[in-house]
């Protein structure tokens, strides 16, 4: 009896400290999803252990290229904008505080030993499509050709709000900004692609997408708004874009682009604010890849030769990995497409 209690007890204690969110599941419903994506973390750990070994990039210098980010001025995306800047790439960081990124970038990399390369700090906030707009804008401004998009802003299992354009808060920073982001920089990616060097985009999704559903009826999750399904279908929903976008491109002989979703890892950052392993911060130290292993597949899909030619691809540790098995409808990747195209108000391809 007593070996009873102790067990329960520790389960429920490990339940509660590697919650997505800081809320408690309110009904059945709620707690099959936060069971599932408690399931999930550990076998994104386990993933990430076993697959070590390919996750591997290798940095080459190119200079004269340029790579636009969103965020990175912390988290894995500092690290990716570190390795872009080794490889002699110029960068333009999109950030809500681009004093703040300056500072902490200049902390973690010898501008000295970068000879003639340039790094741009713009603001932008990807939850707010005015000031999608604006950044593009500022983009194009200073280059007209871009050869690689990183969509790495993102936010996690925030509790509900919606932004000033009445998206929820997951959809419309980790999915809609970088649907329009992409959009609006299409010419200059495709600018910048030739016959024997692609442009690239490499949409920063997360093994989460496998437990995404999208619910084009609620999209804001009103119903029952659980955080983590959110992020779920925020995730899933960058993996069905690069999926679809990169058959419309196949179809077109003049655009050479190639589109990348990519799982990072289980990685020690700030992302999991909201989330209940802030009580055990030890925990994730110990077991969570650190930002310089996480921003390995992220520049692994942007640069590496190995990979020319075959976009589309879902991405973990260097290596292509199973995915939703709705990302493989092409019916809902269309249906997705066009929807996501009228709520932005956009034809994704000019004529
Ligand atoms: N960490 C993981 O285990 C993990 C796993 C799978 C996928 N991912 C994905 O990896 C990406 C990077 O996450 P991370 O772990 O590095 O998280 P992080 O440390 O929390 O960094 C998030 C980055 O996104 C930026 N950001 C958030 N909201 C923004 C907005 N509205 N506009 C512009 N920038 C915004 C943040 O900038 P501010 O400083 O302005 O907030 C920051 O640069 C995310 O897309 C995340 O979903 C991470």
């Amino acid at each position: 009896m007593l070996f009873f209690v102790v067990l329960s007890s520790l389960g429920f204690l490990a339940f509660y400290l590697s919650r997505s969110s800081k809320e408690m599941p309110k009904n059945w419903q709620q707690l099959r999803s936060e069971i599932l994506w408690q399931y999930l973390g550990v076998r994104g750990l386990i993933e990430d252990y076993y697959l070590r070994k390919y996750n591997r990039v290798d940095l080459f210098k190119q200079p004269g290229r340029v790579a636009v980010i969103t965020g990175g001025n912390r988290g894995i995306g500092a690290d990716v904008v570190e390795k872009l800047l080794q490889c002699e790439i110029n960068v333009i960081m999109g950030v809500r505080n681009p004093k703040e990124a300056q500072k902490n970038i200049e902390l973690r990399v010898d501008f000295s030993e970068l000879d003639g390369v340039k790094i741009y700090y713009e603001y932008l906030d990807t939850g707010n499509l005015k000031s999608v707009r604006q950044f593009a804008k500022s983009v194009q401004q200073k280059f007209n050709k871009i050869d690689i998009l990183i969509n790495n802003a993102g936010i996690m299992a925030s509790p509900y709000y919606l932004t000033e354009d009445g998206f929820e808060s997951q959809f419309a920073v980790n999915y809609l900004g970088h649907f329009l982001l992409t959009h609006l920089l299409l010419p200059q990616l495709k600018a910048a692609g030739t016959q024997d060097l692609n442009s690239r985009v490499v949409n920063v999704s997360s093994c989460a997408n496998i437990l995404g559903e999208i619910n084009m009826n609620d999209i804001n999750g009103t119903k029952d708004y659980y955080p983590p399904n959110a992020y779920n279908q925020s995730k899933l929903a960058q993996v069905l874009f690069t999926r679809h976008l990169q058959l419309l491109i196949n179809q077109d002989e003049d655009l050479h682009l190639q589109v990348h979703a990519v799982h990072p890892g289980v990685v020690d950052t700030d992302l999991f604010v909201h989330s209940s392993t802030t009580y055990v911060p030890w925990f994730k130290k110990l077991l969570f890849k650190n930002t310089e292993e996480g921003s390995r597949t992220i520049v692994y899909a942007a640069i590496s030769p190995k990979i020319e030619g075959k976009g589309g691809s879902y991405l973990s540790n260097c290596v292509r990995v199973p995915v939703n098995p709705l990302a493989k409808d092409k019916v809902l990747r269309e249906k997705f497409f066009d929807f996501t195209c009228k709520l932005l108000d956009i034809s994704f391809f000019p004529k």
